[in-house]
């Protein structure tokens, strides 16, 4: 069952919906037509996702808590990349690089919204020259809460001209419904990362998990080792790193040491951006919640971020007439 409510409104006078879907055992999961928005997941009588509770801290959201990152999620360096030998200079937004598809990227938009039965399709055609991308692109998101607490985001997109691309979800989970993430257990299906530099820019290179703070291979508290003094875990204040997951199985899995519920996301994508929240300044969020840095974990499926820069990388290139098509799937259960 999918029912809609008004939500607010942009500071462009524009109507944002929150659509809440609810499957058969009451558990539920609240989007908004801005940003594709995820603002909760309520399962097993715990609300395991941040949100906010006014358009006026979605509109600011520089944590970009719950939305789709786009047109390409994660960092491109100093906004600048090359295709069919033209280079193309995109805005920077974090230092002097690009990230989350810039000042006002996908998270930052009001989408069409379509109800279909108990699926949510969100639509937006994104302009030539949007945030300086070339080539029109149509985009839909579509989620979809299963009876077995599965949510999945279906990411679809046609580009008009030769593009890049790379979406994900910027969802903030706590298993536990508050507090610190750092007891929480978390196992990622990953024998490398993609090493980073001191401003979270990937450099091209992979470093094997293998004796470092990144060998999640068995399960172990996200706390364990976050103060190590790896070069990784300085550059990112923690844990924000791309890991190079291994195809076919589930990506990752992760459990509220409180409450016991856990979490699988599953994804067809060849990376997941693991980050504990080390930037999230302290703030209130919905429902009188306070939060601070590390209190949650995003889970970011995507390509390997800069993947335009280094040819070994996965492409990103989406070429005119192409699709995108791409399925993550965050399923909840408790022991
Ligand atoms: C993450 C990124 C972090 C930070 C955050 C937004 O995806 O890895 O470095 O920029 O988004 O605050």
């Amino acid at each position: 069952m999918i029912i809609s409510r008004e939500f607010g409104k942009t500071s462009a006078g524009e109507t944002v919906w929150e659509y809440t879907l609810t499957n058969a055992s009451g558990n539920s999961v609240s989007i908004l037509n801005f940003g594709c928005t995820i603002r909760s997941i309520k399962v097993f009588g715990v609300d395991v996702c941040l949100g906010y509770d006014s358009m006026a801290e979605y509109e600011r959201n520089d944590g970009y808590l719950g939305a789709v990152a786009g047109r390409c999620a994660n960092r491109i360096g100093e906004g600048r990349f090359c295709l069919n030998n033209k280079v193309y200079q995109l805005d920077c937004n974090d230092d002097d690089n690009h990230l989350h598809g810039g000042l006002c990227g996908f998270s930052h938009r009001v989408w069409e919204a379509e109800i279909q039965a108990d699926t949510l399709s969100l639509h937006r055609f994104s302009p030539d020259g949007e945030e300086k991308y070339p080539g029109g692109l149509d985009v839909t998101v579509t989620y979809r809460l299963s009876e077995d607490n599965g949510l999945s985001i279906a990411y679809h997109a046609l580009a008009h001209e030769d593009t890049i691309l790379n979406l994900t979800n910027h969802a903030y989970f706590n298993l536990n419904g508050s507090g610190t993430v750092l007891g929480h257990l978390l196992k990622i299906n990953a024998d490398e990362i993609t090493e980073c530099d001191a401003h979270c820019l990937t450099t091209g290179r992979l470093l094997a998990v293998d004796d470092t703070p990144f060998d999640f291979r068995q399960e172990k508290p996200i706390g364990r080792d976050i103060e190590d003094t790896h070069y990784q875990i300085r550059n990112g204040c923690g844990y924000d790193n791309n890991f190079v997951l291994r195809p076919g199985n589930t990506a990752a899995q992760l459990t509220g040491d409180v409450t016991g519920i856990s979490m699988t996301v599953c994804t067809d994508q060849p990376g997941i951006q693991i980050y504990s929240a080390n930037f999230l300044t302290e703030r209130p969020g919905k429902n009188g919640a306070r939060y601070d840095r590390r209190c949650a974990l995003c889970l970011e499926t995507q390509n390997f971020p800069n993947a335009i820069a280094y040819p070994h990388f996965p492409s990103p290139i989406l070429r005119a007439g192409q699709c995108f098509d791409s399925v993550t799937i965050y399923r909840f259960y408790n022991h």
